[in-house]
């Protein structure tokens, strides 16, 4: 089931036109919200995330935001999907390429659909290993746009390097990783870049910095050095799909013992109950 603007199809029927400025120029806006017991968790924060982007991108919404997540709620029902993931992009809409913005009656085109997705427990538990790589994104990663090129060369390179996931930096501060965000701890203490453009502002950041506070974990915003990442005695990532996974292995050196540690398994722990 593809809901392709207000229409709900079955996914043999659901196409795009080959001149959506979405496959043109990735000129489009995005969101994966989880999906937990049936339920879109965080839903609120995902919905001022797009409208955001949106508004950055100077790109108008197809409808009242209202009316998408109708739409939405809708699309979530028709999949019974209960554990996953649902995707939604945006694009500026079907228009001949040319770069500047197309005529003002040009519609978006929205697209969204659901997928089942169980919990990574494994990975959680375990943790998974990282490569770190120079940061060569745009300067506008606070932005959930579809250009998403460096995220894909990236974990590319990890794959081929035999990693699970890459760990990026601009000029030896490190920002986060291809689609995640970045924490470590030293002393107890947690520090994560801070969310300006240079991050995408995660919504599962927000609920583990949140979290940590709730548990008497200092969390600091603070930009931090390659140097400080090798240093440190736990590294995590933050993501909807992911939760919180411990990276226990960077650049072929193992962190704190190459095993998931306290700070980052008592935040596994409380996250978890967030979970409707
Ligand atoms: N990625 N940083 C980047 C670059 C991301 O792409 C994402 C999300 C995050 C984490 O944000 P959140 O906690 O709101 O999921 C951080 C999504 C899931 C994706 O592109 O598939």
């Amino acid at each position: 089931m593809i809901l392709i603007d207000d229409r709900f199809l079955p996914e043999s029927e659901a196409s795009v036109s080959y001149m959506d400025r979405g496959y043109y120029f990735g000129d489009g806006i995005y969101e994966v919200f989880r999906i937990y017991n049936g339920q879109l968790y965080e839903k609120p924060a995902h919905y001022e995330r797009l409208i955001r982007t949106a508004r950055e991108v100077k790109m108008r919404l197809p409808a009242p935001i209202e009316t998408i997540d109708d739409r939405l709620t809708e699309l979530l029902e028709r999949s019974g999907v209960r554990n996953g993931i649902l995707y939604v992009q945006i694009t500026r809409g079907v228009a001949p390429r040319s770069h500047a913005f197309p005529p003002a009656e040009t519609k978006p085109v929205l697209l969204a659909y659901c997928n089942e997705l169980e919990r990574p427990v494994g990975k959680m538990q375990s943790g998974i290993s990282a490569i770190t790589l120079p940061d060569i994104r745009w300067l506008r990663c606070d932005l959930k746009t579809l250009n998403l090129l460096g995220s894909v060369l990236a974990k590319q390179e990890a794959a081929e390097a035999g990693a699970d996931d890459v760990i990026l930096h601009r000029d030896g501060i490190v920002t986060e990783c291809s689609a995640s965000n970045l924490m470590i701890v030293k002393d107890g203490e947690v520090s994560t870049h801070p969310a300006d453009h240079l991050i995408l502002h995660g919504i599962t950041r927000a609920v583990v910095l949140r979290l940590a506070e709730e548990n008497g974990i200092p969390a600091h915003e603070i930009a931090f050095s390659l140097e400080a990442l090798r240093q440190a005695d736990e590294v995590f990532l933050t993501g909807t799909t992911m939760e919180l996974f411990p990276i226990v292995t960077i650049d072929g050196v193992s962190v704190g013992g190459g095993q998931p540690g306290p700070v980052t398994r008592k935040l596994q722990a409380a996250f978890e109950k967030t979970i409707p």
